[in-house]
């Protein structure tokens, strides 16, 4: 199973991709957790690149094909492998980031964007989405180049999350994060569950 969750910036999509890896590891599943932008040394590098404040003049397209190039490398590095290996793979970030904060936070094409999107990953796609649903800019701290935007960006990034989720019923759970942690954690648990049990009688 491939898993990723996405969610504006403060919507708990760190907290709540640990929880159900430590979660999954305590039901003895072969899983990793890696996140994105990042999740290889060079992956990393590039995150770097992207999050430095410093780099103000990096353009629009500059700054979607070095997320792409990121993606890239963690998906031929670590995602594909490990699938192969049957492990299950929780990823903090992943495609629908890129049509979110990219395509509907910036403007930049959609078809463009789905098209780099497959050639960086090989068409890999997540069997589970969680939308973690929480539009709180007022805790998010304004620390790296990223995170410098204004209330109507994150606006359209959290509207496009919605339409995302929308148009693909099948692969997304939306997540409410705004009521207490762990009742969205065992949210998330029971869809997890509908599929560890399918697993077991797999078996
Ligand atoms: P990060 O510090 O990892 O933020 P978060 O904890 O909210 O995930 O920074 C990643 C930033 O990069 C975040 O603001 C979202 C943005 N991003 C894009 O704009 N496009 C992308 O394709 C990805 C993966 C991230």
């Amino acid at each position: 199973m491939f898993i990723t969750f996405e969610g504006i910036d403060g919507s708990g999509k760190s907290v709540h991709s640990k929880l159900l890896f430590n979660y999954l590891k305590k039901k003895h599943v072969k899983v990793i957790l890696v996140r994105e932008p990042g999740g290889t040394k060079i992956a990393e590098q590039i995150r770097n690149i992207l999050l430095d404040k410093k780099n103000k003049e990096i353009f629009d397209m500059t700054e979607v094909l070095l997320f792409l190039a990121a993606r890239s490398q963690l998906v031929h590095e670590k995602i594909k492998p490990a699938l192969k290996k049957k492990y299950w793979v929780v990823c903090d970030r992943y495609v629908d980031s890129t049509i979110a904060y990219q395509v509907y936070g910036k403007g930049l094409k959609f078809n463009d964007i789905k098209k780099i999107n497959n050639i960086a990953t090989n068409n890999l796609m997540p069997d589970i989405t969680f939308f973690l649903d929480a539009f709180n800019i007022k805790y998010i701290n304004f620390q790296d180049r990223i995170e410098i935007r204004n209330y109507n960006s994150y606006k359209k990034i959290y509207d496009g999350y919605k339409k995302i989720a929308r148009e693909n019923p099948k692969r997304f759970f939306t997540i409410d994060t705004k009521c207490k942690r762990y009742v969205a954690h065992e949210n998330i648990l029971k869809v997890i569950d509908i599929f560890l049990k399918n697993k077991q009688n797999k078996k």
